[in-house]
């Protein structure tokens, strides 16, 4: 059906009342809601949805680009791309009954072509399923960086904690990029963070006090993880972003971005995220 401007985009209905919303621009998830109606994911109210301003906040795809770690856009060119409904997808393992298959041609006659799938499972949990195979004909390895650069919707940016992070190391972009190694404690917030921790546990929570809830992140293929917050300063630089909206978003991404991705001709890649919302009690003592 239609969504704002008139861009395409896919309702994806879950059996108990969850839902997802993608927009063929971008490839990108821009509502995932529980059971209760319940939205989950930040999306600004200050949002542009047109090209080439990729939408902020719900799920971009950052590909082959993180950032400005290249000679591309920043964070490369799939999000400000439109994806196409894939009509024959690869096989892609599943409970699910409630997808979505799209693919990325970067342009109609490209032997280029990027398969993902958005799939709501059973219990609510949103999945993502992307696959980028190496198919030059002329030998050259293919190299990528990646994230699903997800929003988070929080109550209150100061109540919130991030665990799994502990003790890890990271770049910090707003250090010069520089090496540091975290604390022993979970992460909480009370100013601008910019941070790629590298090669982190294939878990994440993120504990949202005041809501009673906790995202639960899965991934596969995507060893780093980028945590972001603009907080006030620089959200007052960005115009597609609300000047109070840091308090109510965090991102945490699934990334590979510290070591790049290499694909010989024929080989293919394989990334996955599955993000769950429970509520908090349910979580403790894992
Ligand atoms: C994060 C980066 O992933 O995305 C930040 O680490 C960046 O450095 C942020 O500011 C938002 O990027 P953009 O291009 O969507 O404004």
């Amino acid at each position: 059906c239609k969504g704002i401007n008139g861009l395409d985009k896919v309702v994806l209905r879950g059996p108990r009342g969850s839902s997802a919303e993608v927009y063929l621009y971008g490839g990108h998830v821009t509502s995932w809601r529980n059971d209760h109606g319940e939205e989950l994911l930040f999306v600004s109210s200050k949002a542009i949805f047109k090209p080439p301003k990729a939408i902020r906040g719900g799920i971009p795809i950052c590909f082959p680009q993180f950032g400005s770690h290249g000679s591309l856009e920043q964070h490369g060119f799939a999000r400000n791309k439109f994806w196409s409904i894939d009509i024959d997808p690869p096989p892609f393992p599943t409970n699910s009954k409630s997808f979505i298959d799209l693919i990325l041609k970067p342009s109609e006659e490209d032997m280029q072509k990027w398969p993902h799938r958005i799939a709501l499972g059973p219990g609510g949990d949103l999945m993502l399923t992307s696959r980028v195979r190496n198919t030059n004909a002329d030998g050259k390895p293919f190299t990528f960086a990646f994230a699903y650069h997800t929003y988070f919707s929080v109550s209150d940016i100061s109540e919130v904690r991030v665990e799994g992070l502990e003790t890890l190391d990271y770049f910090d972009n707003l250090q010069n990029k520089e090496r540091f190694t975290e604390q022993g404690d979970a992460l909480t917030f009370e100013s601008e963070v910019d941070k790629i921790y590298l090669s982190t546990p294939t878990k994440i929570a993120i504990l949202d006090h005041e809501k009673k809830r906790t995202f639960v992140l899965r991934k596969e293929g995507i060893p780093d993880a980028v945590v972001w917050n603009p907080w006030d300063k620089k959200a007052k630089t960005m115009t597609d972003f609300g000047d109070d909206e840091y308090m109510h978003m965090l991102c945490v991404e699934a990334a590979a971005v510290e070591k790049p991705i290499t694909l010989k001709p024929g080989e293919e890649w394989k990334g996955r995220l599955e993000l769950s919302a429970v509520p908090s009690s349910y979580c403790s003592g894992q």
